[in-house]
C-alpha cells in the first residue's frame, strides 16, 4: 500500500489525540510514511542537502535550549573525525512525559531522525539514551531496534543505552562522560560534546522530539513543517501538561497557541489559574493576569523572558500557592546538582531555604531582595547550566508572587497550607 502523504494539520508525532501510547510496530510505521527517505550510503559522508533542509525548516532542538538543529549538525559534520549521533531520551524533567511517551508510542519515528541525522553528519556509530526506570520507553525502544536489524532497514547499528535517573544525567556533557564509562555528571567544558564526546569523537546530542521532527522533515521537505507553528518556532510541539486542569497529559500544539486557549482545551478553567509554569523546573512563572493571550512559542514566550523549554506547562489554581511550589521545586533542584561546583553546593541550597522561609512568613524585609541577588550570583557561574534554570525560576516566582511574598510575612504563615482560602491581592479584575 502506497503511504498516505504528509499529514495535514495536527498531529504530526503522535498517532491520535494525547494519549496514544500503544507502540506502533514497524510494518504499519512504513504503510504509514514510507521508508525514512535514507540517501543509501552512509560512508559517503555528511548529506548537506538535509542539513539546508533542516535550516530552511527552522528545527530547533526540543530538549530545553532551543537551539537551531542545523547548527549543530553543521558544527559535527564539520569536525575532524568521524562523528557519533546520540539520542537524548532520558528525560529528567520531573514535569515531562513527552519524550517517555514518543519513545513509547512511536519508536520508529525517533529512529528514522537517528538514521537521518547520522547520514547528515557522516556518522557510523548512533546511540538512543533511554532512562533505565522507564521501562515501557525501554521495551518499546528494544522491540523496535530487533524489528529494524531483522530487515536490514538501517545502514549501521543502534545501539541501545539504559541510563541512571537524575536531572542532570540528560545535560549533554553528562550523558557523553557517562557513555565514555565515567559517572553521569556534566564536565567542566570546554571542549563541548560536538567537538569531542563519545570516545573522543564529534559527538551530535540531539533530543528525542527533534529527532522525530527530523523523520518527517526530510520526508515531506522544509515549506511542509512550517506549515505549523510561529516564523521563530518552526513545527508542531509536545507539551506536557499538568496542575489544575481535568485532563493532564501529553498534547501536540501549533506553537503560537495562546495559554487560555490550552488551559482550556486540557479541561482546566483559565479564569481559575492563577499563574503557569511554562518551559519546565528550569522554566519560568507567569502570572496570568497579564498573560493569558500570550501565544505558546518560544518567539511568543521569549518576549516576556520565557520560552517553551522542555514543552513543559503547570498550571497554578488560584487556590494554590506559588510560593510553596517554588519551594518544593527548588529544594528539588538544589538535591538534584552534581555536587561539582560552587554555585550549586553552596547557593541553592540556601536559595531554597530562604524561600521555604518566604512560603512560611518567616522572613525578613529583605529576604526578598537577598534571595534575588543570590539568584543572580549563580546564575551562569556553573560547569552546565543548572544553576541557571534554578536562578531563572526563583526570580521568576519572587517577581509574580510579590503580594504573596507581603501577605505570608505579614500573616507569618500561608493560608493555603492551613487549608483556608488563598488570600486576596491584586489580582482581581483580571483581563484575558
Ligand atoms: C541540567 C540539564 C538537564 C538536561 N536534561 C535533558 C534531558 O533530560 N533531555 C534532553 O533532551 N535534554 C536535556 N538537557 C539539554 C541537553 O544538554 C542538550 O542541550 C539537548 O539534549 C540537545 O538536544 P536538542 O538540541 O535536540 O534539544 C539538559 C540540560 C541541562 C542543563
Ligand atoms: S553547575 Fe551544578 S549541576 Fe552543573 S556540573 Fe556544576 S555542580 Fe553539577
Amino acid at each position: 500500500m502506497a503511504p498516505s502523504g504528509p499529514p495535514v494539520g495536527l498531529p504530526r508525532l503522535l498517532r491520535s489525540g494525547s494519549r496514544s501510547d500503544a507502540p506502533l510496530r514497524l510494518s504499519a510505521h512504513v504503510e504509514r510514511l514510507g521508508p525514512p527517505p535514507l540517501g543509501g550510503d552512509v560512508r559517503r559522508g555528511p548529506r548537506e542537502a538535509l542539513i539546508r533542509a533542516v535550516d530552511a525548516g527552522g528545527l530547533r532542538g526540543r530538549g530545553g535550549s532551543g537551539f537551531p538543529m542545523a547548527r549543530k549538525l553543521r558544527a559535527v559534520a564539520d569536525g575532524a573525525r568521524r562523528p557519533v549521533v546520540v539520542a537524548n531520551g532520558t528525560e529528567g524533567e520531573p514535569a515531562s512525559t513527552k519524550d517517555k511517551l514518543l519513545l513509547q508510542s512511536a519508536p520508529h519515528l525517533v529512529l528514522d531522525g537517528v538514521m537521518l541525522a547520522a547520514e547528515a553528519v557522516g556518522a557510523r556509530r548512533a546511540i538512543v539514551c533511554v532512562e533505565q526506570a522507564a521501562r515501557r520507553a525501554v521495551l518499546s525502544m528494544e522491540a523496535a531496534v530487533d524489528e529494524r536489524r531483522a530487515t536490514r532497514l538501517d545502514p549501521i547499528e543502534i545501539e541501545l543505552a539504559a541510563a541512571p535517573s537524575g536531572y542532570v544525567v540528560g545535560e549533554e556533557s553528562a550523558l557523553v562522560r557517562w557513555l565514555n564509562g565515567g559517572p553521569p555528571k556534566p564536565t567542566f567544558v570546554p571542549p563541548r560534546p560536538f567537538e569531542k564526546g563519545v570516545g573522543g569523537r564529534p559527538t551530535l546530542v540531539q533530543n528525542v522530539e527533534t529527532l522525530a521532527h527530523l523523520a518527517l522533515l526530510a520526508r515531506y521537505g522544509p515549506d511542509w513543517f512550517r506549515e505549523i507553528g510561529t516564523p521563530g518556532h518552526a513545527g508542531s510541539a509536545l507539551v506536557t501538561v499538568s496542575g489544575a486542569v481535568s485532563r493532564p497529559g501529553v498534547y501536540e500544539i501549533a506553537p503560537g497557541t495562546p495559554i487560555a486557549e490550552m488551559i482550556t482545551a486540557c479541561g482546566g478553567a483559565p479564569d481559575d489559574a492563577r499563574a503557569i509554569l511554562v518551559g519546565g523546573y528550569a522554566g519560568r512563572w507567569l502570572d496570568l493576569d497579564h498573560h493569558l493571550q500570550l501565544g505558546l512559542s518560544d518567539d511568543q514566550l521569549g518576549q516576556v523572558g520565557a520560552s517553551l523549554g522542555a514543552g513543559v506547562v503547570v498550571v497554578l489554581p488560584r487556590s494554590g500557592c506559588g510560593l510553596a511550589e517554588t519551594t518544593r521545586i527548588a529544594r528539588y533542584l538544589a538535591g538534584e546538582s552534581s555536587g561539582q561546583c560552587g554555585p550549586c553546593v553552596n547557593g541553592l541550597e540556601a536559595i531554597a531555604a530562604g524561600l521555604d522561609q518566604l512560603h512560611r512568613g518567616q522572613s525578613g524585609a529583605g529576604t526578598a531582595a537577598t534571595l534575588r541577588r543570590w539568584a543572580g550570583d549563580v546564575a551562569g557561574r556553573g560547569a552546565c547550566h543548572h544553576p541557571d534554570g534554578a536562578a531563572r525560576l526563583v526570580a521568576s516566582a519572587l517577581e509574580v508572587f510579590s503580594d504573596d511574598i507581603d501577605w505570608h510575612r505579614r500573616h507569618g504563615r500561608c493560608l493555603v497550607d492551613a487549608g483556608g482560602p488563598r488570600p486576596a491581592t491584586s489580582h482581581a479584575g483580571r483581563s484575558g
